[in-house]
């Protein structure tokens, strides 16, 4: 494969845990990433955001409601917004109580802070651009704080993703050494010129096919797939060849790929 992104020697399949083990802990939180490790994923997943000052926040909803407290926090902010609040208006918000009182007073982390902290891990990075329509430039400053952490641009280490595949062209233009997945399921006559800029790509497991793995890593490009809990469907994709598998759940995919 020309795409050297994640496919990792002696291993079935690469273990993507996504937005951090969150099965078990607040999605998209430290916390959470560093669950991730110590359940032994080779890789976590993000979701990047802009706030209204342009700060890079790791946020999955376009809006705070579902995992912050910021109803409470902000009443007459409707409708919570990532993009409407400032960074330090969003560091007041609690992301960890909404999954459990264990985990109250998580906060919302920053781009830099993840890339800082999770640095030592030994874990690649799947990182994914969400909604980046909402935030016109942000591919540039993704580029810029990871240039600022240069150690995640070592081979291997990072993977850039999106569902806006134009952006996922733009980003590659800014650095076209990362490696670029593709969110989705493009229709395979389109797949050659993806394949142009891309290196991956990334459909929900529950319309894959063996014969689109195929024609995917006939192209040079990898196929992880999300958002793959039950070992059933792990062991079915795993028959299709996938090379990674996207899960809330990396303890359960570790024990079927250690069995
Ligand atoms: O990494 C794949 C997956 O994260 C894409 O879907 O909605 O969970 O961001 P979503
Ligand atoms: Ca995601």
């Amino acid at each position: 494969l020309t795409g050297t992104a994640t496919a990792a020697a002696g291993r079935p399949v690469v273990n993507v845990a996504h937005r951090g083990a969150s099965a078990y802990a607040p999605e998209n939180t430290i916390t959470a990433f560093e669950l991730a490790g110590d359940l032994r994923a080779d890789m976590f997943e993000l979701d990047v955001q802009e706030t209204r000052d342009h700060q890079l926040v790791l946020m999955h909803d376009t809006t705070l409601t579902r995992t912050t407290d910021a109803e409470e926090v902000f009443p007459g902010r409707s409708p919570w917004n990532v993009g409407d609040l400032t960074l330090a208006q969003i560091r007041k918000l609690d992301a960890g109580s909404w999954f459990s009182g264990e985990h109250a007073g998580e906060p919302v982390p920053t781009l830099g802070e993840a890339l800082r902290t999770m640095s030592g891990s030994g874990m690649g990075l799947l990182l994914e651009v969400k909604s980046p329509g909402l935030y016109p430039g942000i591919e540039a400053r993704i580029a810029a704080e990871l240039r600022r952490n240069a150690q995640w641009l070592s081979p291997g280490r990072l993977v850039v993703q999106s569902f806006d595949w134009e952006s996922m062209r733009r980003f590659h233009r800014l650095m076209p050494d990362v490696p670029i997945g593709l969110l989705g399921t493009p229709a395979t006559a389109e797949l050659p010129s993806l394949a142009e800029f891309a290196d991956q790509i990334n459909p929900p497991y529950t319309t894959l096919t063996s014969s689109y793995v195929r024609r995917v890593h006939g192209l040079g490009m990898e196929v992880l797939t999300y958002t793959v809990d039950d070992p059933d469907d792990m062991r079915r994709m795993m028959s299709y060849q996938v090379d990674g598998i996207i899960t809330n759940r990396p303890d359960v995919l570790r024990d079927l790929t250690d069995a």
